[in-house]
């Protein structure tokens, strides 16, 4: 194939994103879009995915919102067939919808803190990307996306979440490895700290940015916007050979 400023073209493509009302989320979806996906965005709360379809479909795009829990298998079984329903299939899934509901260290962290991030972490993560590829496989081939975090490669202080990315990690090699054969390509972002309202603990927090930072050697923290190339270049043929791959974007903090 020879790379071309079409390589990037998302056009004809539709794209589902996971916690897609605001933060990552969000700023790939109306990424996505701009590069010619249609886009469907889920999360819990409709009237906040409302207003992104809005600014979606403003950029001359297809796109709905849809609420899900992606913690909940029959929440997850139902919203497959609604965005094949509505959009008339999956191309791009993007995994991002994540949480972090403790601050507990590995010490003290209670099962249900465990339950709650595995449950939308990992589980909701693996069996999402297992509905959607066995559309992609009825397709011909489809890209998944998965955000996981520079957490999931060296501890932090967030442990269970740590242990969630890591799993996230291997979810993206195993899935890469097992669904090339129905050419689908699965690949992982790996963020650092980003300024979204998840993170708002850690940088808000003057100990833990100026730690954070020491450890950066670009010095700041990211916006989202810096995680939608990364995504645009995994949801498009210009990576066509790539899977597999954990593409870390982290002002280099991992080094
Ligand atoms: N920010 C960082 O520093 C950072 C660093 C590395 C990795 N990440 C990862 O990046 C991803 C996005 O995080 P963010 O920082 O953009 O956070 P954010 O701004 O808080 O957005 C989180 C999104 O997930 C949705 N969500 C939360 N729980 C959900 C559930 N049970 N089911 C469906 N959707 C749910 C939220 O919408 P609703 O509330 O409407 O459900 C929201 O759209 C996460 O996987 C996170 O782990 C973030």
């Amino acid at each position: 194939m020879n790379v071309s400023p079409e390589s990037f073209s998302l056009s004809g493509k539709v794209a589902l994103v996971t916690g897609g009302s605001r933060g990552i989320g969000k700023a790939i979806a109306v990424g996505l879009a701009k590069f010619g996906a249609d886009v469907a965005v889920t999360s819990r709360k409709l009237p906040d995915l409302e207003e992104v379809a809005t600014e979606i479909q403003r950029l001359g795009r297809r796109s709905i919102a849809v609420a899900a829990h992606v913690g909940r298998m029959e929440e997850i079984n139902s919203l497959v067939p609604k965005v094949k329903d509505e959009l008339g299939r999956i191309d791009i899934l993007v995994n991002n919808a994540g949480t972090n509901p403790t601050m507990d260290q590995a010490m003290d962290i209670e099962e249900r803190a465990w339950d709650s991030i595995m449950n939308l972490n990992l589980k909701g993560l693996f069996f999402l990307s297992q509905a959607v590829a066995r559309l992609m496989k009825e397709q011909g081939g489809g890209k998944i996306i998965n955000v996981a975090s520079v957490a999931g490669i060296t501890p932090d202080i967030l442990p269970v979440y740590s242990i969630s990315k890591a799993g996230v990690i291997m979810a993206t090699k195993v899935m890469a490895q097992q669904w090339a054969q129905y050419n689908i390509r699965v690949n992982a972002i790996a963020p650092g700290l980003t300024k979204t309202r998840f993170s708002e603990a850690l940088w808000s927090n003057p100990d833990v940015l100026q730690v954070a930072m020491e450890r950066t050697p670009l010095r700041r923290v990211a916006e989202p916007n810096e995680m939608v190339g990364a995504a645009i270049f995994l949801a498009s043929d210009a990576s066509s050979y790539v899977t597999g791959h954990v593409l870390v974007v982290d002002g280099g903090s991992a080094i």
